[in-house]
């Protein structure tokens, strides 16, 4: 609890055998709250309201809360504590729908499962599968950071949006960790973040993270950023995502879409980062992709503090749809994706490495 020196890594996610540790990114940056979790429905909650967040932290989360909740069976039937362990994986399917590393994360532990006779046994592969998904994002993360590295000019200003840095992504970030790669090979880089509303997981945790970093950070709100844009201020955007199609459009947090346009209009390059977890090949595009609702709360309330009249109406899509045509080009850990991405992307994911 309380501020961490600067420089020192911090464990967002952390799995200790029988417990799954996290920090509470609600409530961060004021305080460093650590939660230990050995209900994988405390783990569920943790998705639902925020705790861990970002696409790859929530697959990594949603492995270990499966393996968790494998624990809590309480059976030695092999068949009573596959059809239990099935409600469990229904239960992590329903806590957040756009992200697809937690749909993924679901399907491999499923797989896994599958493939043992005894209870003793699929437990023992639930964790084993859950550290090996953890080890790869912590891979790709790093390896898509290097390789979006070498896209970043010294002496670039460049605007983010959201949050993708390593609390995101239980791993090295995308969007954020290619910012950070950039800086730690000795390149000249500046900042903007977006404030990110309604959370505020730019002004929270993006800046917090660069600022541990040392990276020169300027906030804005989020409708500054055409402004920036405009006086010729950002030289290029880079943005995660939480989910890819298969022709390339991303979903990615709300405001994103406005961004892309944006930067379309002043002729600056938009990147997204992302590792290939977050590819989904199976929809083809985004106007396939679940995007979530969440509470009109959120919209009308600031850090618990009502800002709105009672009884307004609030809308509160928490991701938008860029289409691929605004994306020069997607960072992932197997290369970097240009234009036409039907066949780029596709080459990328079923390539053997
Ligand atoms: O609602 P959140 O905070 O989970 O949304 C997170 C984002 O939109 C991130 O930009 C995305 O997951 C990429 S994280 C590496």
């Amino acid at each position: 609890m309380g501020d961490m020196e600067p420089g020192i890594a911090m464990k967002p996610i952390e799995w200790l055998d029988n417990k799954l540790k996290i920090v509470d990114q609600t409530r961060l940056p004021e305080h460093i709250i650590y939660l230990e979790l050995d209900d994988h429905r405390d783990v569920v909650l943790a998705i639902r309201e925020l705790k861990i967040r970002g696409a790859p932290a929530i697959g990594v989360a949603a492995a270990y809360g499966i393996a968790l909740g494998a624990r809590q069976i309480d059976t030695d039937d092999v068949n009573r504590f596959k059809s239990e362990l099935e409600q469990i994986m229904q239960d992590f399917s329903d806590a957040r729908p756009t992200a697809v590393n937690l749909f993924r994360s679901i399907e491999r532990l499923r797989k896994v499962a599958a493939l043992y006779k005894t209870v003793d046994k699929i437990r023992e592969a639930l964790v084993d599968e859950a550290i090996a998904i953890h080890t790869e994002e912590e891979m790709a993360t790093q390896q898509l950071s290097e390789l979006g590295a070498q896209l970043i000019k010294s002496g670039s200003t460049i605007l983010t949006h959201c949050n993708a840095g390593p609390l995101a992504t239980a791993g090295s970030g995308t969007a954020l960790g290619v910012i950070i790669e950039a800086h730690k090979s000795g390149k000249s880089i500046d900042v903007i973040a977006t404030e990110t509303r309604p959370l505020l997981q730019g002004a929270r945790l993006t800046a917090w993270e660069l600022l541990q970093e040392g990276i020169p950070t300027t906030l804005i709100t989020d409708s500054m950023s055409g402004y920036f844009m405009r006086q010729g201020r950002v030289d290029c955007i880079i943005v995660g995502a939480d989910r890819i199609t298969a022709n390339g459009d991303a979903a990615n947090k709300i405001g994103t879409y406005t961004l892309a346009v944006l930067a379309k209009e002043n002729g600056i390059p938009f990147f997204i980062a992302a590792p290939t977890s977050t590819v989904d090949l199976s929809l083809k595009s985004g106007a396939e992709i679940p995007i979530e609702e969440r509470d009109g709360d959120e919209i009308t309330c600031i850090a618990g503090i009502r800002i709105a009249p009672q009884g307004v109406r609030a809308a509160n899509p928490a991701f938008d749809v860029t289409p691929h045509q605004y994306i020069t080009a997607l960072i992932t850990e197997k290369g970097v994706a240009r234009e036409p991405y039907i066949d780029t992307l596709n080459k990328l994911i079923t390539e053997v490495t």
